[in-house]
């Protein structure tokens, strides 16, 4: 099969890669110019594990090409994938999707003989819809199918979620179309992943319904945690008591710092949106959006409390800025919010990230960037895990006590057991667990 794969962004340039591993031709399309000779020349504009090593393998081996002319790509292929981005629209929270609207102008001019183009982006209800009519405005007599397809990838563990997902949601009702989707997704069949299809509207919902339910999961958890602090039980308890009920599950419901991202805040305020319009809002998931942006600002008092109620004066040591471990990825971190609460209340702030550092210093100002874990320590009156990346797990608590000024230690990400940091003198704030 021929793909064409739109925007080389996180979800495009993924799937891309990994459509070309399947075995298919993949031509990669993107505007920015610098990205795409970067690619070239092997490259990789973000991190995640395992991506460079496929890009390479794939071009080496004549499957897998990189370009900024679209008609390179479109022409002939027989599936052209939309995969640009869909950023909140400023102001509102609803999906911007001007960058979809443009790729379908484009395919329009460009398609030969029947393509089924899929969107991959996060789109709205009805966007399916939008697209089929822009394409048949500028191709009448073109023979094509608008389906709907979204990616289920986590960043940090996106190539193993593409090659074995937990099911692939293909919306569409033309026969033809499903029978290419089959094609391109030949290769899982192989390890029985279970294939949904839909009509496109539901398939369209599936998407941010699942967002939206994880985030769910995840603020569920995150208040009683609070719960748990209030009254003196243990989150982490908790959720394996609850997740262990196979109609709950145990994922998700690590305690946290607050849901962040480029995709959960986004998508979560967009379905609200998208339900608002509808004439039936969705409550749940508004609160979910509250509770979760509140929580983040609260995180910053949860440390300034951990730190004698003051932090005026004071340099705070902090490991992890990135939203999560496994990503150069900054945006909607919880870091974002709690570093400059911080700074507000006169805090000195040194931080470390494995991979995140030139992300953060495009955006967090003022901040001492060191190049270890150990180097935040220096002339510190606390530390604050906020990302858990696995070289935090193991740290030397001794040695943490030694160089600090006064040994406080905020885990907010339950990475270490109270006993042992108790043991090694230091004080324990984490978060719905006893200290
Ligand atoms: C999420 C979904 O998990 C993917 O299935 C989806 O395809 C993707 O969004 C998307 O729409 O593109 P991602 O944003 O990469 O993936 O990251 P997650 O692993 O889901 O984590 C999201 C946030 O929730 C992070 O800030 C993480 O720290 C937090 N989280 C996650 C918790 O606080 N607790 C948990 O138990 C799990």
């Amino acid at each position: 099969m021929r793909i064409a794969m739109i925007g080389t962004g996180y979800v495009g340039l993924v799937s891309g890669v990994c459509f070309s591993d399947f075995g298919h031709d993949v031509v990669c399309i993107d505007k920015d110019e610098r990205k795409i000779t970067a690619l070239k020349g092997g490259k990789i504009p973000i991190y995640e594990p395992g991506l460079e090593a496929l890009v390479d393998k794939n071009v080496r081996e004549g499957r897998l090409s990189f370009t900024t002319d679209a008609a390179e790509g479109i022409k002939g292929a027989d599936a052209v994938f939309i995969a640009v981005g869909t950023p909140s629209r400023r102001g509102d929270g609803h999906a911007d999707l001007s960058y979809v609207y443009a790729a379908a102008e484009e395919i329009g001019q460009l398609m030969e003989g029947y393509t089924v183009v899929v969107t991959k982006s996060t789109v709205p209800v009805g966007t399916g819809d939008e697209i089929e009519t822009i394409l048949r405005r500028v191709r009448p007599d073109g023979e094509f199918a608008v389906v709907s397809n979204p990616e289920f990838l986590r960043e940090g563990a996106a190539i193993d979620d593409f090659k074995r997902p937990d099911r692939v949601v293909v919306g569409t009702e033309d026969e033809r179309a499903q029978e290419v989707m089959r094609q391109l997704y030949r290769p899982l069949y192989l390890n029985e992943t279970p294939i949904v299809f839909t009509s496109r509207r539901t398939s369209e919902l599936i998407k941010y319904a699942a967002n939206a339910f994880l985030a769910l999961k995840i603020t569920y958890i995150n208040e009683m945690a609070d719960l748990c602090e209030a009254v003196g039980a243990n989150v982490q308890q908790v959720a394996k008591g609850i997740g262990l009920d196979n109609r709950i599950g145990g994922k998700f419901l690590h305690a946290g710092p607050g849901y962040g991202g480029s995709c959960f805040p986004k998508d979560t305020l967009a379905l609200t949106k998208t339900a608002t319009d509808a004439g039936t809002p969705l409550r749940i998931i508004e609160t979910v959006v509250d509770v979760n942006a509140n929580r983040k600002k609260a995180m910053a008092e949860k440390i300034i409390t951990a730190c004698g109620g003051d932090v005026s004066g004071k340099t705070i040591g902090v490991l992890g800025l990135t939203f999560k471990p496994n990503t150069d990825d900054m945006r909607d971190a919880p870091s974002l919010d709690i570093i400059p609460a911080l700074q507000a209340k006169g805090a000195t702030i040194q931080a470390y990230d494995p991979e995140g550092t030139h992300e953060a210093q495009k955006i967090l100002k003022d901040i001492d960037y060191k190049s270890g874990p150990y180097e935040t320590l220096d002339n510190a009156d606390a530390l604050v895990i906020i990302t858990e990346w696995d070289q935090f797990r193991a740290l030397d608590l001794g040695r943490i006590k030694q160089t600090l000024r006064t040994p406080v230690l905020v885990d907010l990400r339950n990475i270490y057991r109270p006993e042992e940091v108790a043991a090694a003198g230091l004080q324990y704030t984490s978060v719905g667990r006893p200290d």
